[in-house]
């Protein structure tokens, strides 16, 4: 008996799943303006979990050419506020569908990405994440006037949000196109409860200024 290509594809498919990765991303670890890793290369089926640690950021997909701004189908975390005595972080997640289109992101607090609190997904050759930092270091500050009470107002409304801001629990899952291509991403729920960091993380990032 010989394989077929179909019987071949439904084996390929199978060990795509069977190797799905899940890449852990830290938003703002002990107070930064970061998210570590700043880029991932992912494929079809790997699952990127956001963790907030600290102050009232966001996780926004913008696009290549405007990093921080809001793309206007794209995904969104809402703002995701952490009071310094958190020890279990909310955690956010993207599901990757087609990884041959890059996908690029931003936190959308005050002038957060125009201090370089960027994050790409699968940059390319020509698209590095490199050259996405620098435009969005380069980029305007954001208008001031708007509904933060302090440092700012966001770059772009989070019209894209799937919950509530500030709120982390029970995100709906949604859907947008990518920058590229128009293949969609899937942005997963938020779970307070999904992972418990050692308390001693905990107190390394209290005293660290909440926005
Ligand atoms: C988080 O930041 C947003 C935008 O600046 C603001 O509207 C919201 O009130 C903040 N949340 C908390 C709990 O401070
Ligand atoms: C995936 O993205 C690439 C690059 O943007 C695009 O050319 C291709 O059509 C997309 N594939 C699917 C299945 O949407």
């Amino acid at each position: 008996m010989r394989f077929s290509i179909a019987t071949a594809a439904v084996l390929l498919s199978g060990l795509t799943s069977v190797f799905a990765e899940t890449f852990t991303v830290a938003v703002g670890k002990d107070g930064s303006l970061l998210y570590e890793p700043p880029s991932v290369t992912a494929k079809a089926g790997d699952v990127i979990q956001f963790q907030f640690m600290s102050k009232n950021h966001t996780i926004t997909q913008s696009t290549f050419d405007k990093p921080c701004e809001a793309k206007a189908d794209g995904v969104n975390s809402g703002f995701q506020f952490i009071p310094t005595e958190t020890t279990v972080f909310p955690q956010w997640s993207i599901t990757i569908t087609n990884d041959t289109a890059p996908l690029w992101f931003y936190c959308a607090q005050g002038p957060h990405c125009q201090r370089g609190m960027v994050f790409a997904i699968n940059p390319s050759a020509e698209k590095t994440f490199e050259k996405f930092k620098e435009t969005a270091l380069a980029s305007p500050a954001p208008a001031a006037g708007g509904a933060a009470p302090a440092g700012g107002a966001p770059a772009s409304s989070s019209a894209a949000a799937p919950g509530a801001e500030g709120t982390p629990a029970a995100n709906a899952a949604g859907t947008a196109a990518n920058s590229e291509g128009g293949a969609p991403v899937d942005s997963g729920a938020m779970s307070k409860a999904a992972a418990a960091w050692p308390v001693l993380l905990g107190s390394v990032i209290m005293g660290a200024l909440v926005l």
